[in-house]
């Protein structure tokens, strides 16, 4: 179940840093902003445990002391197994968890199968809330931990033809600031991401088919473009680094500053 990368033929361009010795589970890794996360650390020094369903793109992931654990993050089992596969790596601690894995089905409200609002819940939600509380009973214990969470403007706002997964990301901005306010006695922080239009897996098929909306949606980004997963990256290892040691509960926007802008105006509007 738990692989390794091959040791040392990447390593040596590695920058060592904040992350130098620590810990981190990664889900969602194959791919996208989880990739991005999971490659980060490893330069910066961690010892990763990355999971997603795509053990192919597993296996792409670059960089050293990455160990892959290929699993369906929605299957209950799959919270022991990560934390199983980190406590071996790393002599029992576990430092940061970046509960990063997520789908998205469209599809109008009215008409929406219960099965995909299931399998959303399941993958989005549930299955964060399990990793979190694995992972958390080893950070209660050795008294330190980050926990970073991959939400989404669906989080905070309503987005048309996602109802399972606006609701899903606004239960994982309320599982964010929940943890954060009963695990901060435990010298535990938990913190979110809402990556606004980042260029990932999950719409290579809008980029690819309705170039023309993706350049609408950029046009409207004060920053006037879309996100790359690195942008999220940065974000992401910084609030769970101890840069950010006096930051827990916050959901930061990675947006360009798309949540700054009021939707009913247009980003030049005169
Ligand atoms: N890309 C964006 O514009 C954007 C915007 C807001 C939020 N997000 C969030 O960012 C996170 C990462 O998505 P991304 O944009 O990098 O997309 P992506 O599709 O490139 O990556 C998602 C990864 O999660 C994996 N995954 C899906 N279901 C899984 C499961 N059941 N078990 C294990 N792994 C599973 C996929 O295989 C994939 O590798 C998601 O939570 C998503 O909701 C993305």
């Amino acid at each position: 179940m738990l692989e390794r990368n091959s040791p040392g033929v990447r390593s040596s361009n590695r920058t060592r840093g904040r992350y130098e010795g620590r810990v981190a589970v990664v889900t969602g890794a194959a791919s996208g902003i989880g990739k991005a996360i999971a490659e980060q650390l490893s330069a910066e020094g961690a010892i990763v445990v990355a999971n997603d369903l795509n053990a192919e793109g597993l296996g792409q992931l670059q960089g050293a002391n990455i160990h892959t654990v290929a699993s369906d993050i929605a299957v209950p089992a799959t919270a022991g197994q990560l934390v199983e596969a980190a406590t071996t790596v790393g002599a029992g601690r576990i430092d940061a968890l970046f509960n990063n894995a997520g789908i998205s089905v469209n599809g109008p409200a009215e008409t929406f199968a219960m099965e995909d609002w299931r399998r959303v819940m399941d993958i989005n939600l549930d299955a964060a809330f399990r990793v979190a509380i694995a992972v958390g009973q080893v950070m209660i214990e050795q008294r330190s931990g980050a926990i970073l969470n991959t939400a989404s403007p669906a989080g905070m706002f309503g987005i048309p033809n996602s109802i399972a997964y606006v609701v899903s990301k606004h239960g994982l901005v309320g599982l964010t600031r929940g943890l954060a306010v009963e695990w901060g006695q435990h010298g535990i922080r938990v913190n979110a991401i809402c990556p606004g239009l980042t260029a990932t897996g999950m719409n290579t098929q809008l980029r690819a088919e309705r170039p023309g909306r993706w350049s609408d949606r950029e046009a409207r980004t004060p920053l006037r473009r879309g996100g790359v997963p690195s942008d999220q990256a940065a974000t992401a290892l910084f609030l769970n680094s101890d840069e950010a040691a006096y930051t827990t509960g916050q959901v930061a926007a990675v947006d360009g500053g798309q949540h700054a802008l009021y939707s009913g105006y247009a980003v030049a509007f005169r």
